[in-house]
């Protein structure tokens, strides 16, 4: 997979895609991360890249030209041909599901926005998809980005290595996982569940799975009734 991150804030990047599971996925040649600054495309003396809003209004708005170039020289040449998507609280809200799609594609482009936003003509004539990560306002795309490609490059063959699974944990059956122990089996008073130390695997299952249920039913009611409401579409064709 390759991945191209288009920002004004490049360093932002330097960190975290070389550390943990992602520094290990580019080391694995799992995938290849190609960050840009796309001020290197403004065409001034100044290298601008922002501008008052037309109609007056706060704030400023990244100009067109650097971003439609930057994008252009990205699929052109050595680059990669998948999906632009911009980074906005605007946009579809960001779930696993959606990870798990993009694990799937040779490669996408991830547009960090900065200020009021971009010209809505790169939105109109440029922009694949628009992604959320939630419900509030980060004062750029990067932290979104760094979001999105980790719940992607986690799930690519061999980032994780071979003693971890993506399918049993929290939302790949639109549940929250589990609680998890480990050694000691009591510390400072504190007993695990005995079925986990029974040694009886059908017994850990069931319980693994009502404590999923009860803790996505205190704490996402939301999920449950999705999950439900697929349930019931698929039984009905
Ligand atoms: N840019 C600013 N806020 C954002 C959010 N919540 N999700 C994605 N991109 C953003």
């Amino acid at each position: 997979m390759r991945i191209d991150v288009l920002t004004l804030f490049p360093e932002m990047f330097e960190g975290p895609f070389k550390a943990s599971i992602i520094g290990r996925a580019v080391e694995a040649g799992a995938v290849e991360i190609h960050v840009h600054n796309f001020r290197e495309c403004a065409r001034d003396k100044h290298h601008t890249v922002d501008d008052a809003p037309f109609g007056g209004g706060p704030g400023m708005v990244l100009k067109p030209e650097p971003i439609f170039d930057a994008v252009e020289k990205v699929r052109s040449g050595g680059g990669q041909r998948g999906p632009l998507i911009y980074l906005t609280p605007k946009g579809r809200q960001f779930t696993q599901s959606m990870a798990r799609d993009l694990s799937s594609l040779d490669g996408f482009i991830l547009l960090c926005g900065r200020y009021e936003g971009v010209d809505q003509r790169v939105i109109d004539h440029l922009v694949d998809l628009e992604l959320s990560i939630g419900d509030y306002v980060l004062s750029g795309g990067e932290p979104a980005a760094l979001v999105v490609a980790d719940a992607v490059v986690r799930l690519l063959p061999g980032a994780l290595g071979d003693e971890a699974s993506t399918l049993e944990e929290s939302f790949s059956d639109g549940l929250l996982e589990y609680p998890h122990y480990t050694r000691p089996a009591v510390y400072r008073d504190f007993e695990v569940p005995p079925v986990l130390v029974s040694g009886n695997h059908e017994a850990i299952r069931q319980w693994r799975k009502e404590q999923s249920i009860n803790i996505t039913n205190s704490r996402r009611p939301d999920l449950v009734r999705r999950t439900h409401t697929l349930e019931a579409r698929n039984e009905n064709g």
